[in-house]
């Protein structure tokens, strides 16, 4: 039996939103035309902006689409930064590399803060508070980290920015669809979104900027998306994320308990096989499909070898650097130089999946446990 426990990685279509995508790809229109087919492709456009508009709480003229979330995280903090001479901004040292790398790129022209997280996988809101500036422009921070599933306290950052002018952008990739998402809740200004990672596309995301904030564009060119992001919009995909997204919204509580279940069910198993293992972060403050676990007794890179080996599909670190197992800078914020940084592995699970399909990664786990302490 094949496993796939990597849903935070990327999540397969619905085959319902597949099906309905399918249907209506014969209006091709490009939407920037003025005859009668690039209206009706205009029309299916808006409507899509309206529905995703909607779901977040938002006006639709708030709504811009890009290519992923990668490109929306790159627009609100380019767009943002290139308004300010060398501003002050503050994000997390547990970010999504679109935000992180971004932001490194950006130190000859901003000054950045870091703000650590705790071994509860939460940012420390005191370094948050120490960190707050008068002239402090932006603040990025995730709503779900896609390592360890842990839930930052965005309402408690709002509310501490009430009533100062920095701009608030948040990272919902992995909130979406597990939990409610409405922006005026946040006091969110910017908030970022990914098809893929809710059963719709790859290759298609959402930028919310609220009305009253300018953003230079980073792609020019023919002006689309009210001039802040430029090229033929991808009406087809843009179509399957709004259907993936009221679907996620409407299956929101089946969907985040059949998570919580398999999750209770992988701890509980787990120890009933006498494997050992923590978990990384608090599992009380985690989004319902995700956890990350130390395993002690071996490295993650051997781990995720052997359990391939064994058709069980995980990953560590980042879903953006697999392939590549370097060791976590979400695992390294929370715990430093600690050993657990190298053996932790993340596990992401869906409604999808089966309670059979637990048992068979905590066979696996077991199977490799045992081979390594009876050669050891
Ligand atoms: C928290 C978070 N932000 C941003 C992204 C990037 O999304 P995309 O793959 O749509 O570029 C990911 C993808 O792993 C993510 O988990």
């Amino acid at each position: 039996m094949e496993v796939y426990a990597d849903f935070a990685a990327t999540t397969p279509m619905d085959k319902e939103i597949m099906e309905k995508m399918f249907a209506n790809a014969d209006e091709f229109g490009n939407p920037s035309s003025i005859h009668k087919i690039g209206k009706r492709a205009k029309a299916q456009l808006e409507h899509s902006r309206r529905e995703i508009a909607g779901l977040l709480n938002a006006y639709p003229s708030e709504i811009t689409f890009t290519s992923g979330a990668t490109e929306a995280n790159n627009l609100a903090i380019r767009g943002v930064v290139s308004n300010y001479d060398h501003p002050h901004i503050i994000t997390t040292a547990i970010e999504h590399a679109s935000v992180l790398n971004t932001y490194e790129s950006l130190e000859d022209v901003a000054d950045v803060t870091y703000i650590p997280a705790t071994e509860k996988g939460v940012i420390d809101k005191e370094a948050f508070k120490a960190a707050l500036r008068e002239d402090t422009a932006l603040v990025s921070i995730m709503l779900v980290n896609n390592e360890t599933g842990v839930m930052q306290p965005i309402y408690e950052i709002g509310e501490i920015l009430a009533g100062h002018n920095a701009l608030l952008h948040v990272d919902a990739v992995q909130a979406f669809g597990h939990m409610g998402v409405d922006v005026k809740d946040f006091g969110a200004d910017l908030l970022t979104l990914s098809g893929h990672k809710i059963y719709g596309p790859k290759g298609v995301g959402v930028l919310y900027r609220k009305n009253d904030v300018i953003l230079n564009p980073m792609i020019t060119g023919g002006s689309q998306e009210k001039d802040r992001r430029s090229g033929t919009e991808n009406n087809l995909f843009i179509y399957a994320m709004a259907e993936a997204m009221k679907k996620a919204d409407d299956e929101r509580t089946m969907r985040s308990i059949k998570e919580m279940q398999l999750k209770e069910k992988f701890l509980n198993t787990l120890t009933h096989a006498e494997i050992p293992f923590e978990v990384n972060g608090d599992v009380n403050q985690a989004a319902t499909h995700i956890i990350n676990i130390h395993f002690p007794w071996t490295e993650a890179e051997f781990l995720l070898t052997a359990l391939d080996m064994a058709d069980i599909y995980v990953s560590s670190g980042s879903a953006c650097s697999a392939g590549t197992v370097e060791p976590s800078h979400v695992l390294e914020s929370m715990y430093g130089e600690d050993a657990r940084v190298k053996k932790s592995i993340r596990f992401s699970f869906s409604h999808l999946m089966e309670e059979e399909e637990i048992d068979a990664i905590v066979n696996a786990l077991k199977e490799i446990y045992e081979r390594l302490f009876i050669e050891s």
